[in-house]
């Protein structure tokens, strides 16, 4: 490990008031929640102050000075989102609330107008929920059909049985980037080539992949992405849909209102050029200049070194967690899957994961227990609840230490309790 990757957090949780008071010793946790919310950095956090403080004002609305400023950073906001997935343009990325509005988005507006009954769309077992509830909603309205792509053993994406569900009748392949819960990364220009060949779009949930490793949608040669500003230092109530602009400009508005209109007559209206036609009422606007600044940050980092740092924390998490005989990691060793996310899920025999969060939580080490908003991955472990530490830039090897010792002392006293 070259001394630029064993500075990273040390560097950078200067930035973050949240660990300037834990490295302070004003504070004493140990944050391993980042998959569920990434900690905010100053910078973030001072643009969203700023904004409130020297120019709020609607956008796209008002002749006013304060209007055109505010304007002018949330447009900023989206250019910067949109190069940092080298989208072709700003127009292809529509903010949204958050990454599970931009999945209904494409369900409600392309879903509606394009699926017709016994279509199909193919999803995998290790979808987050939000990635298959709107598909099964769909499939109520239009009578389509869900096909689920299953798993390897390591808990990597059957690719063979991907290859022999899709047909001509897929209409949309809809995957993760990267699992919350598996860590798994799934070869999306693979699937995208599969995907292609049968006329079916692919859309992709890169919830987990955005603040992890570079995205180049153009590269990853796919239709649609959806993205969540919290996941990537930026605040929440925001996040973004980017789809191909002709796709886009095919598809009717998601939701009416205000500002996704170009005139408005008693009996029809007509609607807004790209973006704005998916974006009826007040966008939140502090939020989307915080996730420009949020991506600035990162930008600034550089995606290539956290993606190297990440991986040598998660091979030592991955090492310390083999070492303990109780524990069962599911998800492909980083050791395998160079690309894996940064984050270690895990079944102890016997003991409930929230036990295990509780008594970690007790000593001051945050994780988080359940079922991940992956209600089917669960069942196919034949559980209900795991465990999950994830990690970001800013985690040290002192933290996994410490979470690991701390581990060991829980489970010794629930077997003991048991
Ligand atoms: N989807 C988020 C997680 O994995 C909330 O924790």
């Amino acid at each position: 490990m070259s001394d630029n990757y064993k500075n990273l957090a040390d560097i950078t949780r200067k930035d973050f008031p949240m660990f300037i008071d834990i490295d302070a010793k004003k504070d004493n946790f140990i944050y391993l929640d980042h998959a569920a919310t990434s900690q905010k950095p100053q910078t973030v956090i001072k643009s969203l102050e700023e904004y409130y403080h020297y120019y709020n004002a609607n956008v796209h609305r008002g002749a006013h000075q304060l209007s055109a400023k505010a304007t002018e950073a949330f447009e900023d906001s989206r250019n910067i989102t949109s190069v940092f997935i080298n989208a072709n343009s700003s127009n292809e990325v529509i903010f949204t609330r958050n990454a599970t509005e931009a999945i209904n988005l494409v369900a409600r507006s392309w879903g509606d107008d394009q699926i017709e009954k016994g279509d199909e769309i193919l999803i995998s077992l290790m979808e987050h929920h939000s990635n298959i509830v709107p598909w099964q909603l769909l499939a109520q309205r239009k009578k389509c059909i869900i096909k689920f792509i299953n798993i390897n053993k390591d808990g990597t994406l059957d690719i063979n049985d991907l290859r022999s569900k899709i047909n001509n009748k897929t209409k949309l392949v809809s995957i993760v980037h990267i699992s919350n819960t598996l860590g798994s990364c799934n070869p999306i220009e693979e699937i995208a080539e599969i995907s292609h060949k049968y006329g079916s779009l692919l859309l992709v949930d890169a919830c987990q992949s955005l603040a992890h490793q570079k995205i180049d949608v153009k590269q990853l040669n796919i239709d649609f992405l959806a993205g969540s500003s919290h996941k990537i230092c930026g605040p929440t109530g925001v996040g973004f849909l980017w789809a191909r602009e002709e796709i886009l400009n095919n598809m009717p508005p998601f939701l009416g209102g205000g500002e996704m209109i170009q005139d408005v007559f008693l009996e029809k209206s007509t609607w807004s050029e790209l973006p704005h036609k998916f974006e009826a009422g007040t966008p939140p606007i502090a939020e989307a200049i915080g996730m420009g600044a949020a991506v600035k940050y990162i930008q600034s980092i550089g995606l290539d070194h956290i993606q190297k740092w990440e991986h040598e924390l998660t091979k030592y998490l991955f090492e310390g967690l083999k070492r303990i005989e109780s524990v069962k990691i599911l998800g492909p060793s980083p050791k395998i899957q160079i690309n894996r996310g940064a984050l270690a899920t895990f079944i102890v025999n016997d003991i409930h994961a929230n036990d295990i969060a509780e008594l970690l939580n007790n000593n001051n080490i945050f994780i988080r227990s359940g079922h991940h908003c992956c209600q089917p991955l669960h069942r196919h472990y034949s559980v209900n609840a795991s465990a999950r530490a994830s990690l970001s830039f800013t985690t040290t090897f002192t933290e996994i230490d410490s979470f690991l010792e701390e581990l060991i002392s829980s489970i010794k006293f629930l077997k003991n309790y048991i």
